[in-house]
């Protein structure tokens, strides 16, 4: 069985739920307590032992790659000022993997941003995991899926169960339950099925291990559900040709790119915070007790 050394994250998408601040920062660099969103993606990578990652970028995306990368200036000055562990931070990050990025030129959908890693990542399984999708997890939710590769050898998507009235939001999996815990055999996958007429609410979230076939099937793909090249509808086919397991993950997951699903990442990573954490919950009692705000006025 091939090891996963790599990992796909695919951030050249337009961000339009998240405007105006997202016209010209990109929404995996919007900050959720002390780090951009991308940063904590870039660290469950490197925890679950991946060695390579390649962004799939775009034009006005080039914060996320000098984000990561080293910055001599800022190094320098953070040593004349003793605040060296800051620097150390994001130099441990970049220098524990290496980051290749690829350009996608029109924002074609998912499966088109995952079909440019292709020539990266050549003939081996990988992760994708999406820039905006957060995981909260003890493991890292890419570990918990390499671990199960391990077992099963095949194609893995993580879902969470989703209310039956909002699957239309979500890629659906229908599955049948196997021996091992959390584990389904994928049968089925609609992409943003319409209302009312899913049969499951195994929802895919953000993130994938998949075997290389896939990028010969993402080839073959037509646009689908809004005239993207959907990764559902590849996913699909590679279940039919080798086989494919949806994974209830143990963890929580946000959805960084939408304002609700922002607002709560910023909340709990806050009162997971190792010095914010007390101080943050504090106040939130206060709030809840009904206190005044302070700031805010009385209506
Ligand atoms: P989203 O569905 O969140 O789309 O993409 P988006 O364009 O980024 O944001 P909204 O919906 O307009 O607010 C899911 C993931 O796929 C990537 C995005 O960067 C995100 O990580 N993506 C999407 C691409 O890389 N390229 C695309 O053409 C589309």
């Amino acid at each position: 069985m091939k090891a996963i050394k790599k990992a796909v994250i695919p951030v050249a998408g337009l961000g339009t739920r998240f405007l105006p601040a997202t016209k010209a920062i990109p929404k995996e660099m919007l900050t959720i307590v002390d780090r951009p969103t991308i940063q904590y993606i870039v660290e469950e990578v490197v925890a679950s032992g991946i060695e390579e990652i390649v962004f799939i970028t775009s034009e006005g995306k080039s914060a996320i790659e000098n984000h990561f990368d080293y910055d001599f200036r800022l190094d320098t000055v953070l040593k004349e000022k003793n605040k060296v562990s800051l620097g150390e931070e994001l130099n441990n990050i970049s220098n524990l993997i290496d980051i290749v990025s690829v350009r996608q030129k029109k924002p074609l959908g998912l499966g088109h941003a995952i079909w440019m890693a292709r020539n990266v990542i050549g003939d081996e399984p990988f992760l994708v995991l999406l820039g905006d999708d957060l995981v909260m997890s003890g493991v890292p939710c890419c570990k918990q899926m390499i671990d199960l590769y391990h077992q099963v050898g095949e194609s893995i998507v993580a879902i969470q169960r989703v209310p039956m009235d909002q699957t239309y939001q979500y890629g659906i999996v229908e599955g049948v339950e196997t021996e091992r815990e959390r584990t389904f055999k994928v049968k089925r996958m609609v992409e943003k099925p319409a209302p009312g007429t899913s049969h499951s609410d195994m929802a895919i979230i953000g993130r994938y291990l998949l075997m290389p076939e896939v990028f010969d099937l993402l080839g073959k793909t037509t646009p689908g559900h809004g005239g993207e090249i959907q990764l559902t509808d590849a996913l699909l086919a590679l279940s039919n040709l080798r086989g494919m397991y949806a994974y209830e993950f143990d963890g929580q997951r946000y959805d960084a790119g939408d304002k609700l699903g922002y607002l709560k990442a910023i909340v709990d990573f806050a009162l997971h915070h190792r010095d914010l954490g007390a101080p943050f919950r504090e106040y939130l009692e206060m709030i809840c007790q009904g206190c005044e705000i302070p700031g805010l006025e009385k209506e």
